[in-house]
């Protein structure tokens, strides 16, 4: 489990939610923390600027209490704006907008910080890494889709391995986490641990095969996935 306030650059897992048994979140993520996970990962979707709908602030604060960890808020919505300081009063540590989310990205961040979160930028697959450049300033962490945002289970994009080694040259110094999202399992997290990615956020590959009553599964599948990364890093 990791301190959200210190930065470092060792591997973190962060279960997705969006794989979990969505009656049971509150043990869920009790399961996951106890199993290993280092920061729990929240998907956010409204069924427009993604085709999927999850759910909105309400959910996060009642999932709050259950969380020890890292709440990494990934919101898949758009406008952002008008929803920041419901997500900030729910708990979360970090709150992360797509670039693509509206022509105000810039203004965006800097209302994440103003309301007392860390920062996180997303960027589609498609999406030019250069366009960080002077955004850099006002991040904590860049999140890295490697599959196109919507939905669990989906097959990992490989040009994106990368767009991750080239993010990591223009972060430099700075303290800003790489985040990678979507197809994260034990083969493909090396390759995006070797070029530069420190959050591993994973669904499919940590929720499979386990369970509330049967947890042990998620602390394999956790485990598996940070050793074929830490070996790689
Ligand atoms: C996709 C979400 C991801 C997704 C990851 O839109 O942002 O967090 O749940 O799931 P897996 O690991 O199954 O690709
Ligand atoms: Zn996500």
């Amino acid at each position: 489990m990791s301190n959200p306030n210190s930065f470092d650059r060792s591997i973190k897992i962060a279960p997705s939610i969006l794989a979990a048994d969505f009656a049971n979140f509150g043990q869920e993520i009790e399961a996951v923390e106890a199993q290993g996970a280092d920061w729990i990962h929240v998907d956010v979707m409204d069924g427009h600027f993604v085709p999927n709908i999850t759910f909105g602030p309400q959910t996060c604060s009642a999932i709050r209490p259950h969380i020890k960890s890292v709440m990494d808020v990934h919101l898949m919505i758009a406008p952002v704006d008008p929803y920041i300081e419901a997500f900030a009063e729910a708990g979360a540590n970090f709150i992360t907008a797509h670039l693509e989310s509206g022509p105000h990205i810039h203004r965006t961040l800097q209302a994440i910080r103003g309301a007392g979160a860390k920062a996180g930028l997303a960027l589609n697959p498609a999406t030019p890494v250069e366009d960080v450049a002077y955004l850099l300033d006002m991040v904590d962490l860049v999140c890295i889709m490697t599959v196109n945002p919507g939905f669990g289970g989906q097959k990992f994009i490989h040009s994106q391995v990368e767009k991750t080694r080239k993010l990591r040259d223009l972060i430099g110094d700075r303290p800003i986490h790489i985040e990678i999202d979507g197809g994260v399992d034990p083969t493909t997290a090396p390759l995006v641990a070797a070029a530069g990615a420190d959050v591993l956020v994973a669904g499919s590959a940590v929720f499979k095969g386990g369970s509330v009553q049967n947890p042990a599964p998620y602390g394999d599948n956790i485990a598996a996935i940070r050793k074929a990364a830490q070996a790689a890093q």
